[in-house]
């Protein structure tokens, strides 16, 4: 086992930090809002169905595979990558895998960014008691008017690419341990308050049979590429950022356990969003497949008739910020440290540099929303478009090149070193990474025509 877990930028002072800190990175929107809104639009329990199954087939083995690659590479993925290729004696091509996952969190980061902007408006707007007692009316046309103002939609993305480069400057040791160790807990029993009381808000049967049972005849070939591409989307798999912590995680830790926790965790996150809100969905006689607004059209209706609701709100909504701002703080770390790295900057202007351009990017989102709502390509807004390359194609390539490299090309001597299973165990993790990841992507790839439009074949 690689013995020397220092890098350039700090360690984690035990296993269990790494397991908060991975935790941070997975558990965000994608939890929350993005999980209800594409259930929503691709028809419930079958897509549910699809999402369980690849986090278990895919996620949890690429989640070892990249945690044992960043491990042994002890860099930024790009740097991870090039020593990686020496020790299998690989070509030089699989750092593409480094490349590829840096431009991937900045594109991502540049919606998440918005969109967490969305949630740190949706903090004030709770406080200041906006949401009592309102209708599903009311609430529904609070959500449009924000995002049809382009200035307000800015004012928020700013503010939240502000937070985020703040804490990525401060570098690993001081912001991003602590802030996570009582958050997560604290959104957790937060999200269980919100399922008691969607049990009671009289459209809980509807919500979980929604949730729950499956009725294949409603998911498409691209309803499947969008559970696997969420499968990687909420693990934080594919771009190398779990491989960026797994550089900073101690010898002796089990890389098996900490996976199986991570995704567990994360699991559970987004099942009790999805408990949380669809019952409200149907109590209130709501469309499910609205899209991006989801959980800013329900949330908020129960928060309004629940006693204790502004504070309830406002708490929620300041969870959701933090849960955001920890995985946009992986999202862009390894620009940064790739930056600090391979260009000499110093942390603070690498931050600056980094964020600034995602700032810059992030603005094409702002107006997708309401200046270029109507432009189109493929079907698609800006946004839309943005998040079907990045969560879609370019998570589920790399955890694709991941896979084949951490199973067919990194000896196996290593892998057995790092993970240190027992026979059945690794046999199982290598039989799914070697086979069943590459097949199942590129299936699923296969299948969907939309990739062909894009790529214009
Ligand atoms: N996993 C995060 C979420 O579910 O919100 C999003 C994310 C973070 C994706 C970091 C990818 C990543 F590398």
């Amino acid at each position: 086992m690689n013995k020397n877990h220092t890098t350039q930028h700090g360690s984690w002072s035990s296993g269990w930090a790494f397991v908060l800190a991975a935790t941070g990175s997975a558990v965000g929107l994608g939890n929350i809002w993005k999980f209800p809104y594409i259930t929503g639009e691709n028809g419930g329990g079958a897509f549910v169905l699809v999402y369980l199954v690849c986090i278990a087939v895919i996620g949890i083995p690429i989640m070892m595979a990249e945690v044992l690659l960043g491990r042994r590479g002890r860099a930024t993925p790009i740097n991870a990558m090039r020593t990686l290729i020496v020790e299998a004696s690989a070509s030089r091509f699989w750092k593409i895998i480094g490349w590829m996952g840096m431009i991937a969190g900045f594109l991502i980061l540049s919606y998440y960014s918005v969109i967490a902007g969305w949630a740190l408006s949706y903090v004030t707007k709770s406080a200041l008691g906006e949401f009592s007692g309102a209708s599903a009316e009311f609430v529904g046309a609070t959500f449009d008017e924000l995002v049809s103002s382009p200035l307000s939609l800015l004012f928020w993305h700013t503010l939240f690419m502000f937070m985020t480069m703040f804490v990525v400057a401060r570098g690993v040791e001081h912001g991003l341990e602590k802030a996570v160790r009582f958050l997560m807990p604290a959104l957790f029993i937060l999200l269980i308050v919100m399922v008691g009381y969607s049990l009671n808000s009289g459209g809980f049967a509807q919500g979980a049979s929604f949730l729950f049972s499956p009725d294949f005849s409603k998911l498409s070939w691209t309803g499947v590429l969008i559970a696997m591409g969420h499968a990687f989307f909420t693990l934080s798999l594919g771009m190398g950022a779990i491989m960026m912590y797994g550089a900073y995680l101690p010898p002796q830790a089990s890389i098996a356990k900490t996976s199986f926790l991570i995704a567990g965790a994360d699991t559970l996150v987004a099942l009790l969003a999805g408990i949380a809100i669809f019952p409200i969905v149907f109590a209130n006689n709501l469309q499910p497949g609205v899209g991006p607004g989801l959980i800013f059209n329900t949330l908020p209706i129960a928060f309004g008739a629940m006693p204790g609701g502004v504070f309830f709100g406002t708490l929620f909504f300041i969870l959701l910020v933090f849960a955001a701002w920890s995985s946009a703080i992986s999202l862009i770390e390894p620009m940064v440290t790739w930056l600090v790295e391979n260009r000499d900057q110093s942390r603070f202007k690498a931050s600056l540099i980094a964020g600034v351009l995602t700032w810059a990017l992030g603005l094409g989102t702002v107006f997708s929303f309401n200046l270029i709502a109507d432009v189109k390509m493929y079907d698609s807004t800006f946004f839309d478009l943005l998040d079907f390359l990045t969560s879609n194609i370019m998570l589920p390539l790399g955890g694709l090149l991941i896979a084949i490299f951490a199973g067919w090309l990194l000896p196996h001597i290593m892998s057995l070193d790092e993970l240190n299973l027992d026979t059945r165990a690794y046999s199982l993790w290598r039989f799914l990474v070697r086979y069943v990841t590459p097949i199942a992507v590129l299936v699923v790839f296969v299948n969907v025509t939309k990739i062909y439009k894009i790529f214009g074949f």
